[in-house]
């Protein structure tokens, strides 16, 4: 918590209801709380009018705070689903994840970093002069905002004895301090530019940078196995830009499972009315198309449309937009916001952000409902993830003629891939 924030709590739940029930005592205002008649206060009454005062700026302050901030929330649905069975034989979450990784098939899987952009944190969570450390499509990396509010992403161990510049390390105007012995590199390109114990910097001495972007929200990083510059960029949206949606909320969670299960779910027509449907109003998906951008070769596009149960509603229409493996763009209404960025070999964290058109501070149904909304695609996106944590990877899948796209989705996939993508040998259940 944050100096203001410490300042705030002290007035609103310690002084603010503290003068408030001196007040009351003193001036007789509740009868039962009058003070004797020489005016002195009755500590009883002070202190059950205080207590309840206190507590109610504090049910107060924590409803508003409900209402007008964002919904976030962080799940482990993939690993909770491991002791879907094994809880009744007593096992802990710890050990029926270790059953898993021991029993598990994972098949035999493609290259486990693909190349592309890639999540590593919501803009919110880097803050100017912050630094946070991550460790993404095997690489440790310290991202930290300097003092003008630019995002850098530089390795993560200090070039001089290896301390890890994100824990600890001081963000100095552009450049990160090393919190070991205070070696300060440039965020921009890496170079060391102050050693305060030495005449002189060697001229050689650069930290590793990495490519990064920040739109929508996010901070992404270019990944690359030959060590390729990017060769596209994911658009910004407009409609973020200008302030026409405004987050409304966020989820995040880890699961155990190869990259390209996740982003093949855009390819998998069929799954959509068994997973994702029928739900109360909505009787099925229909016209459903999966398709890759025929010029833009990063991108494909799903569309797809919900029928109602009653002709007289009007179902959806959503547009799904997937740049990269590593983000997507879901227009329905709602736009969502949602990537996966590999943190181990067959290990994803996987961002969901949602943003909706701007409701007044005083419409609360409209705030609760946005808020409904972020919670009710995380129950439609939870099935998805249970799935995929525990699922194989099928090279040959035995398809039928109405999965045509899972196929060309493959083959669309496919293209992230490159001569050093790295894998995972052998690909043994001991070995993620
Ligand atoms: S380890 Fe970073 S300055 Fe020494
Ligand atoms: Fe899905």
């Amino acid at each position: 918590m944050g100096q203001t924030a410490v300042a705030y709590s002290l007035l609103l739940y310690v002084v603010a209801p503290a003068l408030v029930s001196i007040a009351i005592c003193r001036g007789g205002l509740i009868p039962a709380t009058s003070s004797s008649e020489d005016g002195s206060i009755s500590w009883p009454a002070f202190y059950a009018t205080y207590g309840l005062l206190a507590g109610l700026a504090y049910l107060t302050a924590a409803v508003l705070s409900f209402i007008y901030s964002p919904l976030e929330f962080y799940g482990d649905e993939g690993r909770d689903s491991y002791l879907i069975d094994k809880a009744q034989a007593g096992l802990s979450k710890e050990e029926a994840v270790a059953e898993m990784k021991r029993s598990r098939k994972i098949g035999d899987i493609p290259p486990v970093y693909p190349n592309g952009w890639f999540i590593v944190f919501r803009s919110a969570q880097v803050k100017k002069m912050e630094t946070k450390y991550a460790h993404v499509l095997g690489l440790h990396v310290a991202v930290f905002r300097g003092e003008s509010g630019q995002v850098y992403i530089v390795d993560a161990y200090c070039p001089h004895l290896g301390a890890n510049l994100a824990i600890g390390g001081k963000v100095k105007g552009e450049c990160i301090e090393c919190p070991f012995h205070g070696w300060t590199y440039q965020g921009e390109d890496g170079k060391c530019v102050h050693i305060a114990y030495a005449d002189k910097v060697p001229d050689f001495v650069k930290v590793k940078t990495y490519r990064s972007l920040e739109i929508n929200g996010l901070i992404l990083i270019w990944y690359h196995a030959e060590g390729e510059e990017p060769s596209w960029y994911p658009p910004e949206i407009e409609k973020i830009k200008t302030g026409e949606l405004v987050y409304s909320g966020c989820w995040e969670t880890y699961l155990d499972c190869h990259i390209q299960d996740i982003v093949e779910n855009g390819g998998d027509v069929a799954h959509l009315d068994y997973v994702h449907g029928p739900q109360v109003l909505q009787k099925r998906f229909v016209n459903v198309k999966w398709e890759a951008h025929p010029t833009k070769k990063y991108l494909s596009t799903t569309y797809s449309e919900t029928a109602m149960h009653w002709a007289f509603i009007p179902g959806n229409k959503i547009y799904h937009e997937q740049y990269g493996p590593g983000l997507s763009y879901v227009d329905a209404n709602e736009f969502m916001l949602t990537g996966c960025v590999p943190v181990g070999p067959f290990r994803q964290k996987v961002v969901f952000m949602m943003y909706s058109a701007p409701a007044s501070p005083f419409n609360l149904a409209t705030r609760l409902f946005k808020k409904l909304k972020v919670y009710w695609s995380y129950l439609g996106i939870k099935g998805d993830v249970i799935v995929w944590a525990n699922k194989t990877y099928r090279p040959k899948p035995i398809l039928v003629k109405e999965d045509p796209s899972i196929a060309q989705h493959r083959r669309w996939f496919a293209q992230f891939y490159t001569e050093n993508s790295p894998r995972l040998h052998p690909a043994d259940s001991l070995q993620w």
